[in-house]
């Protein structure tokens, strides 16, 4: 139990906190993350489906992934992690979430400040002309969906090949120079550069705190202190000892 109350402590006193999540924390909402044992890599090979050469090269392949992790989404509701980092973000104990996830949920639980480091899909654009088209006006019937012009639509997500869009770039390294505390939530913390946001935030003096049931990349070299539960469970456990010690 200290080890929730030492992080719960942690993060009331702390001046600047964010967090950077990762898939993990959307796993307990019905989604499964990447790396672990049954999660997507498992059935779909990244090699074939998560870059954008391999989109351009067979849209309709890469569509067969997209579209389940479409419809999941439209399945799922955020968790109690969600819900307890919009609910430090209203305490005021949080001024930013960093997100590697494209589901949205960090926004459907009331977080506002949240930073889409990997894009997201809530809207598309045509690989061809780049015009955009909201996620809502399209039929994911014939795949892939097709733009006026012919051209393929594709999620205004980040494949592997791309680059960061550059103002979620800007933002989270800003947060990340500025900030005294980082809350690492349910990532492996494999992918740069979203993995080196802790290490810029340590590096400028900050505390990093991790909740993932097993080890990262960062636990045994960067993080101050891991709670190895699930996000849901241990961030439920914290926001009840944070109201406790601010009633
Ligand atoms: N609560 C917290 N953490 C969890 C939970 C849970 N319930 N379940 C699993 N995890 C942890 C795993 O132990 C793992 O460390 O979440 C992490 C998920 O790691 P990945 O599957 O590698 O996902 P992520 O770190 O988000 O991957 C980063 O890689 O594939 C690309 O673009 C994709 O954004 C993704 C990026």
């Amino acid at each position: 139990m200290n080890d929730y109350r030492k992080f719960s402590e942690i993060l009331c006193k702390s001046r600047h906190a964010v967090a950077l999540t990762g898939a993990g924390i959307s796993v307990e909402s019905g989604i499964p993350d990447f790396r672990s044992k049954d999660g997507l890599w498992s059935r779909f090979d990244p090699g074939e489906y998560a870059y954008i050469e391999s989109f351009r090269a067979n849209p309709a392949k890469v569509w067969k992934m997209l579209s389940e992790m479409d419809s999941l989404f439209s399945r799922v509701q955020p968790n109690a992690a969600h819900a307890a980092l919009s609910e430090f973000e209203r305490l005021g104990l949080l001024k930013a979430v960093v997100t590697q996830n494209i589901d949205s949920l960090h926004q459907r639980a009331g977080s506002s400040n949240v930073i889409e480091f990997h894009g997201h899909f809530r809207s598309l654009h045509c690989d061809r002309c780049g015009n955009i088209r909201d996620r809502k006006d399209i039929e994911l019937k014939a795949l892939p969906p097709l733009c006026s012009c012919g051209g393929p639509l594709r999620p205004d997500i980040v494949f592997f090949g791309e680059g960061i869009p550059g103002d979620a770039y800007r933002r989270a390294f800003e947060e990340s120079e500025n900030c005294d505390l980082m809350l690492v939530i349910g990532t492996s913390a494999m992918v740069a550069p979203a993995s080196m946001l802790p290490r810029v935030a340590k590096k400028a003096g900050a505390r990093v705190l991790e909740v993932n049931p097993t080890a990262s990349e960062l636990s045994h070299s960067l993080t101050d202190l891991l709670i190895m539960e699930p996000a849901g469970k241990a961030l439920g456990v914290i926001l009840a000892i944070v109201r406790e010690m601010r009633s």
